[in-house]
């Protein structure tokens, strides 16, 4: 079956089972690591698990569900991923971005990504949340990489500015506001799965604020398709300085990311109701 193919029938089952309601919808938000919890608050859930849309991956992380919750938020309708595909999984970036082009087919205008990251920026603290202002992509792969598919978008798609300034601006507003400690910087997505190594993150420290090993695929795709507005926000979860020898482990970031949920909620829930 060709992409396109597995876009439009992955669309449709999603459509039938949701009913009329969902035809379009206005948010899609991708939980990232230890973020699952942000769909819980969806009224009227509908929920839908990827196992029962056919043509869709199925997601393999410790901490990770495989589904998707259709609902409201501030009687918006939103769409949320509970369970991202990772490349570093052995996903083809084909699937990692799968959710991104469901989501244009079913006519969101606001795409919010969520990640869990190591801070490279030594101002940055676990717990505090970065707005992504700009990113970095050091996976050395693109989504876009192939034929491509003009139904989807441009061969060449600009990235001069792949993140929403304005809504950007709202939301660091709105941090303020809430009282929410939250930064605005530049991540840098590398593959994974093995965590840097010292020199990797002095490197990196000189050019980003924040690693992690997702959303990059999805805000290119995203780009490729046009969605209007496109958010990224991180959860600090641990220290990347380099400056010392430490053992990384998911299990305390992914405790990191379920700690600073809440604010994340609040943020989130905030911005929707705008
Ligand atoms: N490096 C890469 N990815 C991550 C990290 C990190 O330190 N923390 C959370 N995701």
């Amino acid at each position: 079956m060709t992409y396109l193919n597995r876009i439009t029938q992955c669309s449709q089952q999603i459509k039938n089972l949701l009913g009329a309601d969902f035809d379009t919808v206005e948010f899609g938000i991708i939980c990232g690591s230890g973020l699952g919890s942000l769909a819980d608050e969806i009224q009227s859930a509908k929920v839908i698990e990827y196992s029962q849309i056919q043509g869709f991956p199925v997601s393999s992380v410790a901490g990770h569900k495989s589904r998707l919750i259709a609902g409201y938020i501030h009687n918006k309708k939103v769409i949320a991923f509970q369970g991202r595909f990772h490349y570093y999984e052995g996903y083809s970036l084909e699937d990692v971005t799968l959710p991104i082009r469901v989501l244009k087919e079913l006519g969101i205008h606001t795409l919010i990504v969520t990640n869990a990251a190591g801070g490279l920026n030594r101002n940055y603290s676990v717990g505090d949340l970065m707005l992504i202002d700009d990113h970095i992509n050091f996976m050395f792969q693109n989504p876009l990489i192939g034929a491509n598919h003009e139904a989807l978008g441009a061969r060449f798609p600009d990235m001069s500015q792949p993140y929403s300034q304005n809504a950007g601006d709202q939301i660091s507003a709105l941090a303020l506001k809430l009282g929410i400690r939250m930064h605005r910087g530049v991540y840098l997505a590398v593959t994974g799965p093995s965590y840097e190594t010292r020199s990797e993150l002095r490197f990196f420290s000189t050019i980003a604020d924040a690693v992690g090993m997702s959303t990059v695929p999805e805000v290119i795709a995203a780009n490729h398709g046009n969605i209007p507005k496109i958010v990224g926000i991180s959860v600090i979860t641990n220290k990347a300085t380099g400056e010392d020898i430490h053992k990384e482990d998911h299990n305390s970031v992914v405790a990191a990311a379920q700690a600073a949920t809440p604010k994340m909620v609040q943020l989130v829930k905030e911005f929707i109701r705008l």
